[in-house]
C-alpha cells in the first residue's frame, strides 16, 4: 500500500467535485443549496440523501452517514482509503507517482505487481510476433490472409497503428516465449497457450487476424482474434485476469482520449472503431460486442460528458443501444444515437467504406436525441398504420414523452411527433398529461419533502447540543484565530454532550500533529460515529452568520454555565454545616460569580 502526502488528498478532493462523482451513482436534485436523492446506502422511498456543493460533503439524514468524496468512494465502491483514493485520482487524471510517499509492499502485492509487470512485457512480446508474421505475410505475392487484408481495406499505417497480427503458429508461442526468457508457469498464465490433460500445449490463436487490446495507457491487456473466413467462433477473445477487465475497456479508448474530445462515438466491433479511427474520426471507440457496463460509463465520462452511440443496425444492435442509453443516461451523460441514412449496411465499418467519411461525420451530426431514438424503435416495433397498433403507438408514445421534465422539451416533442405521424397535437397532449398525472399520484420519489427533511435535521438535536457543535463548527470553519481562541478557552471537559465530546477530544489531538485551518478533517477520521456527527455539525449554516460574534456567544454561554455550574454548588455546600471560615471564602467567591454573572447579560 502506497501512502500519500495531504497535499495529494486536498488534490484529489479538490479535482473530484462531490456533486459529479455522487451523480454518477445517484439520481440528484436541486434543492436550495443542496442536492437531495435516495439514499444509496439505505432503503428509502423518499429523499433524505442530500449532498452540499459547498461543503463538498453528503449525509443522510435517514441513516446519518456522511462523509466527503472519498468517504462516498469507500462505502459505494467498497473500496479502502487509499484505494478510493487511487480510484478519484484516475478519475480526475492526477499523476499519483508524483505525490507518492513512501512504498510499503506485502509479499503478496509485490509477487502480483511482479507478475503483472511481466504480463505486459509478455503481451508486448506476443503482439510483436503476431504482427511480424502478418508483415512477412504481406511481403508475399499472394496469400489468403494477404487477400484479406486487402479485402476489408486494411492500410499499412492502420495495420500499424493497431499493431494488427497473424496468428500461423509458424513458430509455437511458447517456444517462442521461453527462448525470449519467459517462465514456464508464467506463460502458461497468460490466455495465448493452452494445456491438454497430457501435458502438451498448444497456441490458442490459430489462423487468426489479431487485435491487441491497449488499455489507456497504451498496455496491451488482452487479444481479440477473428477468423479470415465464416466458420465459427468469429472471435476469440482473452478471458479476464489481473490485467483485463472486459466491462472496463474500451477499444481504441487509448488513441481517442489523446484528442480533445468533445464526444464519443461507441461502436460494437474491433473493426468498425478501426475503420472510423482509419478515416479520421478519432472519437470512436468500441464496446466489443457485450452489452455496455456501468464501469465503460464511467471511463467515458472522465473525458467527456457526450456520448454517440453507432452500434449495428440490426435488430440486435438496436436492443444493445437501448440497454446502453439507459446505462449512459444514468451517468449523467448526453447520449445521442447514430442513425446511418443508408439502409444496405449494417455497420459504421461497411459505411464508411462505401459511402465515405464526410457523409458519416453528417449522419454523426444528425444524430438523434434519446427520445427520438425510443420513438423511433417503438414506430419499427409496431406496424402503425392500422388503428390498432397506431393507437398503442400513441400511448407508447406518450409514455415517452411524459418522462421528459423540462416542459418545453416536451412540447417541442410532441410538436415533432404529431407533424412525422400526422397526429393532431391534442390527443397527445391529453394523453401525456394523463401519464403524468397518474405517475405523480403514484408517488415521484423524488418530490423533497423540505419541511419534513427540516424537522428530521432538527429533530437530531437539542438546544444544548446545539450550542456545543456551534463550538465544533466554528473550528471547522478553518479560520486560524477562532480556532486558535477556542482551544486557548474550552476545555475538553468544558463540554457536556457525549458526542460533541468525542468530535472535540479528536480535533484536539489532531490539532497537534495538523494545522486545522488547513487540512481536510474528514479524511482523517476513521470511525463510524465520528463521522456520523462531524458531518451533522457541518450541515449546521454558519456561513451566514458573523463567525466572531458567534463564537463570543457560544464562549459565553460556556463561561455562563460555568459560573452557574459553580454557583449551584457554592449555594449546596453553603447549606451544609461548615466552617465560618469556608462560609467566608464561599460567599466571597458566590459574589464574584453574581458580579461576573451580570456583566456577561
Ligand atoms: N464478438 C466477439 N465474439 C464473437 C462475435 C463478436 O467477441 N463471436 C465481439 C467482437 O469484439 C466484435 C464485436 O463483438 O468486434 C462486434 O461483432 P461483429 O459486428 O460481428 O464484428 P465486427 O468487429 O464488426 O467484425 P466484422 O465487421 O468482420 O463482421
Ligand atoms: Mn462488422
Amino acid at each position: 500500500m502506497a501512502f500519500y502526502s495531504d497535499d495529494l488528498i486536498e488534490e484529489v478532493i479538490s479535482q473530484n467535485d462531490i456533486v459529479e462523482v455522487i451523480s454518477e451513482y445517484v439520481h440528484l436534485k436541486k434543492s436550495g443549496r443542496n442536492f437531495m436523492g435516495l439514499c444509496p446506502f439505505h432503503r428509502e422511498r423518499t429523499p433524505s440523501f442530500c449532498v452540499s456543493m459547498d461543503k463538498q460533503i453528503f449525509k443522510c439524514f435517514g441513516c446519518s452517514q456522511g462523509g466527503n468524496v472519498i468517504t462516498f468512494i469507500m462505502k459505494i465502491e467498497n473500496l479502502e482509503f487509499y484505494d478510493a483514493l487511487e480510484f478519484l485520482a484516475e478519475r480526475a487524471h492526477i499523476d499519483l507517482s508524483k505525490y507518492e510517499i513512501k512504498t510499503f509492499n506485502t509479499k503478496y502485492n509485490e509477487s502480483k505487481k511482479d507478475f503483472k509487470e511481466t504480463l505486459y512485457k509478455m503481451y508486448k512480446d506476443i503482439a510483436i510476433y503476431y504482427h511480424n508474421n502478418l508483415m512477412e505475410l504481406l511481403k508475399e505475392k499472394s496469400n489468403h490472409v494477404k487477400d484479406y487484408i486487402i479485402k476489408r481495406k486494411f492500410d499499412m499505417k492502420t495495420l500499424k497503428r493497431f499493431a494488427i497480427g497473424y496468428a500461423n503458429g509458424k513458430i509455437p508461442l511458447y517456444d517462442y516465449l521461453i527462448n525470449l526468457g519467459y517462465k514456464k508457469e508464467d506463460i502458461l498464465k497468460s490466455d495465448v497457450v493452452v494445456q491438454n490433460e497430457k501435458g502438451k500445449i498448444y497456441d490458442r490463436y490459430f489462423s487468426r487476424l489479431m487485435f491487441p487490446i491497449l488499455d489507456v495507457k497504451d498496455k496491451i491487456i488482452a487479444f481479440g482474434g477473428r477468423v479470415l473466413d465464416n466458420s465459427l467462433p468469429k472471435y476469440i477473445n482473452s478471458p479476464e485476469n489481473d490485467i483485463y477487465h472486459k466491462g472496463k475497456t474500451l477499444y481504441a479508448m487509448n488513441l481517442a482520449r489523446k484528442e480533445k474530445l468533445d464526444s464519443i462515438i461507441i461502436v460494437e466491433g474491433y473493426m468498425d472503431a478501426i475503420a472510423l479511427q482509419k478515416s479520421g474520426v478519432t472519437n470512436a471507440v468500441a464496446s466489443l460486442g457485450t452489452a455496455l457496463t456501468e464501469n465503460q460509463a464511467r471511463l467515458i465520462k472522465k473525458y467527456t460528458d457526450n456520448v454517440i452511440i453507432g452500434y449495428d443496425q440490426d435488430g440486435a444492435g438496436q436492443e444493445a443501444t437501448l440497454r446502453g442509453l439507459d446505462i449512459l443516461v444514468a451517468k449523467n451523460l448526453n447520449v445521442k444515437v447514430l442513425v446511418l441514412d443508408k439502409k444496405d449496411v449494417k455497420d459504421p465499418d461497411e459505411y464508411i467504406n462505401k459511402y465515405g467519411v464526410e457523409r458519416f461525420r453528417n449522419c454523426v451530426k444528425n444524430a438523434i436525441s434519446l427520445v427520438e431514438f425510443k420513438i423511433s424503435k417503438l414506430e419499427k416495433d409496431l406496424d402503425v398504420n392500422n388503428v390498432d397498433t397506431k393507437i398503442k403507438f400513441l400511448t407508447g408514445v406518450a409514455d415517452i414523452l411524459a418522462k421528459i421534465d423540462n416542459n418545453i422539451e416536451r412540447e417541442i416533442y410532441i410538436e415533432k411527433v404529431s407533424n412525422k405521424y400526422k397526429i393532431a397535437t391534442g390527443p397527445i397532449l391529453k394523453e401525456v398529461e394523463r401519464k403524468i398525472k397518474s405517475s405523480m399520484s403514484k408517488n415521484d420519489d423524488l418530490v423533497i419533502d423540505t419541511q419534513m427533511l427540516n424537522r428530521k435535521m432538527r429533530l437530531v438535536t437539542n438546544m444544548k447540543k446545539r450550542q456545543e457543535q456551534y463550538i465544533i463548527a466554528l473550528l471547522l470553519s478553518k479560520d486560524k484565530e477562532i480556532i486558535k481562541e477556542i482551544f486557548d478557552k474550552i476545555k475538553l471537559e468544558d463540554i457536556e454532550n457525549k458526542e460533541v465530546k468525542k468530535v472535540y477530544s479528536f480535533l484536539i489531538d489532531l490539532s497537534k500533529t495538523n494545522d486545522l485551518s488547513k487540512i481536510d478533517v474528514i479524511t482523517k477520521i476513521h470511525d463510524e460515529e465520528l463521522m456520523k456527527e462531524i458531518t451533522d455539525i457541518m450541515y449546521i449554516d454558519i456561513s451566514q452568520t458573523d463567525r466572531k460574534k458567534l463564537l463570543t456567544d457560544v464562549l459565553k454561554n460556556k463561561m455562563k454555565e460555568r459560573l452557574y455550574l459553580r454557583r449551584d454548588e457554592i449555594l449546596k455546600r453553603t447549606s451544609e454545616n461548615i466552617s465560618k471560615d469556608e462560609m467566608e471564602i464561599l460567599q466571597l467567591e458566590l459574589n464574584q460569580i453574581i458580579v461576573e454573572l451580570s456583566k456577561l447579560k
